[in-house]
């Protein structure tokens, strides 16, 4: 399915973002219920958590389609998001934040800022030995080409 820059493939984000929501606001709702001492609607919360994970992943199927997909590609993209928070999303939060006088969201968001920019950094470094290690894999594949052409038995001429 072809969903490039479409009202479909924004839609399907939003849906995915509202699966994806649904999924942490239960296990969140769960563990609040669980607290508040009733286990079997912890428990309820927690299964219908785990469904709505599976819808939020049937969305991401068509957002990204795995022939598209290689690890480089799931590096580069896990990378944008967390610069995206960290450069763009998290500054303007806490300016926003700070213009309201909301001190203690101001604070959360440059912390998450910071997480987000770790979390690159690991993805980025991920992405650097994924790199390294195809060039070391054909590295070997070349040397190991090298001494199959050397064992190869030389015709005698004549
Ligand atoms: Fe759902
Ligand atoms: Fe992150």
């Amino acid at each position: 399915m072809n969903i490039e820059a479409s009202n479909t493939k924004k839609n399907l984000e939003a849906a995915f973002a509202g699966e994806s929501m649904a999924n942490r606001k239960y296990l969140f709702f769960a563990k609040m219920a669980r607290q508040l001492g009733d286990e079997e609607v912890a428990a309820l919360f927690e299964k219908t958590a785990n469904e709505e994970t599976a819808h939020a992943f049937a969305h991401l199927e068509l957002i990204y389609p795995s022939h598209e997909l290689t690890v480089e590609r799931l590096l580069e993209l896990a990378i944008e998001g967390e610069l995206y928070e960290t450069n763009v999303m998290y500054p303007q939060f806490e300016q926003e934040a700070i213009a309201e006088g909301k001190a203690e969201a101001a604070l959360e968001f440059v912390e998450q800022a910071n997480e987000s920019r770790v979390h690159a950094e690991i993805f980025a470094s991920a992405a650097k030995r994924f790199k390294a290690l195809k060039i070391v894999e054909a590295f070997h594949a070349g040397r190991y080409q090298k001494m199959l052409d050397k064992k190869t038995p030389q015709k005698k001429a004549g």
